[in-house]
Parts: structure tokens; C-alpha cells; sequence
């Protein structure tokens, strides 16, 4: 694969597409425009990460949210507009120049986990890089097993990826719920925290089902004791973390937890790695 020499060099790429997909939340479609890049995100995977960046401004740590099978032209990632470089790519328009780097990190082990039940947990913009893993499962659905998605937000206009939920919840030996968590005028379906519609739910944890969950710390800390109080066990699970980061690629030492950089040891860990580091301990 023909990558840049220096990996704090982005591939430069263009704006294909940009798309409002919730309050102060856009999805990027990011073109590489050299045959570097293009040959670097040729087959990148579900939970790894790009470093995105608005020329001027910065660049800063997003999950990838698309899949080469579905977006063979485009590398998607979706953001919410929160500081000094969201703020500056919600700025930028169709056409613009950006900069991409990586593919980087560690992924879902899709092919393991084949033949398994699936529970997936997406909480606010943190269940982005779950997007590539439901279309993975959906794109191959005789590969996995019963497959039950869980998806959260604090209120309706803050739910992402709407526009999927029917090919989600229509799709074979899969279940879809979705949640917000109070009351609102607009809403008519389930209201409460995920933590409340999983013990709803209540998937069986039998040997052969694995759990992934992606959102912030604190959702992420409470879905695992509910997890556990369903009958789950820390090597069942399966989640992604986040950190200030730097470079990305396991060298400035700014991402790290114990022994392991979260960057390039992960972001996905299962639990039992993860156990003894974190306030999410359990
Ligand atoms: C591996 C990884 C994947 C990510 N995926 C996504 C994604 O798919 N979509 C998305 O919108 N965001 C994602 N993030 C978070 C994103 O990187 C931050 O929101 C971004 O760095 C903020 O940059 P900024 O310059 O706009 O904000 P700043 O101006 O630097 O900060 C604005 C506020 O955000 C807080 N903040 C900044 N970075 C983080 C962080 N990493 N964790 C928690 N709080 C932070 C700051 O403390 C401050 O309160 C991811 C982060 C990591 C590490
Ligand atoms: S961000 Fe530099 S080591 Fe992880």
C-alpha cells in the first residue's frame, strides 16, 4: 500500500458532500483526491479512526462512519459542532479542500465474531462508528447471528442517522429500538436513558452473544453495569474509547492508559482489557 512517508501528513482530499443529520451534527463525505490516499482508505475497517482537518484551523480525532463496501468513493465521518476545529469544518462547504490522516487505530473483530448475536448500544453522535458495523452485519446478514440495536439521544433533534432506522429495523433476524431520554412534544416513542430500554429489552445473554457500545464515558459505565446485572461478563463486551489526542499513532504518549496508548492499541477494547483503568471500572 503506497502511504505518505511522514504519517503526520495528511492526504489531501475535497468536500464530495456534506449533510445535516441532526441539531449542530453533519455528515462529512471526505474524497482523497491523491492516488496515496486513495490506495491508504482502500479497505479500512469498522472502528478505526481518521484525523480530519480544516486547513487554518486544526484537526482533530473522528470515527469513521462509513464502509469502503458501501462508500467506495467517499470516507464519511459525522460530527457535532462543539469547539475550535468542529466548528471550523461545519464552516467549510461542498468542493472545499480538507485533510485527511490515517486510516488509524484498531477495529471491530468482524470476522471473529461471526455467527454470534449481536447487541449493539449507540448513545448520542458516540454511536457514529456503530454505523459501519450495523451495514456490515446488514451487508452480510448471513454471517451473524440475531442482531438487536439499541440506539439513544437526549432528544429527538439530536438523533443521527434517522434516515436508516426503517433499513435497520426491517431488516432479517434484527431488532431495532430506539430511545430519547425525557419527555417531548415531538416524541411518541420510548423515553429514558438506554440503560432503562436495554433491561426493557432484556437480550438474552447466552455464550454465543457479544455486546458493543459506543457513546460517552458516563453512558458507557452504566450500559456496562447493566450489562453485567443482565448476566453478561466483561469479555462479552465490546467498546471504544476516547482521549485528548495528539499524533494519533502510538508516539506523543497523550492518549495513554496504563500501558496502552488509546490510539493505537485501540479505540476498541474489550471490557476485560480495559477493567482497573477507567471510572467506568466496574
Ligand atoms: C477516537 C476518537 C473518535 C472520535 N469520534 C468522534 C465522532 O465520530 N464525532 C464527533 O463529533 N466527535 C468525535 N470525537 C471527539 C472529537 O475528536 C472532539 O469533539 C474534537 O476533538 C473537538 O475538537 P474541537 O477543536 O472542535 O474542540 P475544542 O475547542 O478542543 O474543545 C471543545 C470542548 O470539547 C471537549 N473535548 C475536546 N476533545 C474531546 C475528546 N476527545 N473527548 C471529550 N471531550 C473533548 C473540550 O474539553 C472542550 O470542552 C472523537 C474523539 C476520539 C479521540
Ligand atoms: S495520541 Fe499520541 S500516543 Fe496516542
Amino acid at each position: 500500500m503506497a502511504t505518505h512517508a511522514n504519517p503526520m501528513k495528511p492526504y489531501l482530499g475535497k468536500l464530495a458532500g456534506i449533510k445535516d443529520i441532526a441539531t449542530n451534527h453533519k455528515l462529512f463525505q471526505i474524497e482523497l483526491t491523491e492516488p496515496e490516499g486513495q490506495a491508504a482508505f482502500g479497505d479500512y475497517k469498522p472502528g478505526q479512526f481518521v484525523f480530519f482537518s480544516a486547513f487554518g484551523a486544526g484537526e482533530a480525532p473522528f470515527g469513521i462512519t462509513s464502509t469502503p463496501a458501501r462508500s467506495p468513493d467517499v470516507v464519511e465521518v459525522a460530527i457535532n459542532d462543539l469547539g475550535h476545529v468542529t466548528h471550523a469544518l461545519h464552516c467549510l462547504e461542498e468542493g472545499d479542500p480538507v485533510g485527511l490522516r490515517g486510516p488509524l487505530g484498531n477495529w471491530f473483530p468482524m470476522d471473529e465474531i461471526k455467527g454470534k448475536d449481536v447487541v449493539i448500544l449507540g448513545a448520542g453522535i458516540g454511536g457514529a462508528p456503530l454505523r459501519p458495523v450495523i451495514h456490515t452485519i446488514l451487508d452480510n446478514r448471513a454471517d451473524y447471528g440475531h442482531t438487536t440495536i439499541l440506539w439513544a439521544a437526549r432528544a429527538p433533534d439530536l438523533l443521527v442517522f434517522t434516515d436508516e432506522f426503517d433499513d435497520w429495523g426491517s431488516a432479517p433476524n434484527t431488532e431495532f429500538h430506539v430511545t430519547i431520554d425525557s419527555k417531548h412534544p415531538d416524541w411518541n416513542g420510548n423515553v429514558g436513558l438506554i440503560t432503562n430500554l436495554l433491561e426493557q429489552v432484556n437480550p438474552p445473554p447466552g455464550e454465543d452473544v457479544i455486546t458493543i457500545a459506543c457513546g460517552p464515558p458516563i453512558a458507557i459505565h452504566f450500559i456496562t453495569l447493566s450489562l453485567l446485572k443482565l448476566g453478561y461478563t466483561l469479555d462479552q463486551m465490546l467498546t471504544t474509547l476516547e482521549a485528548r489526542m495528539h499524533c494519533g499513532i502510538g508516539k506523543c504518549g497523550r492518549c495513554n492508559m496504563g500501558e496502552k496508548f488509546i490510539c493505537s492499541d485501540g479505540p476498541v477494547f474489550w471490557q476485560n482489557e480495559i477493567a482497573g483503568f477507567l471510572e467506568s471500572d466496574v
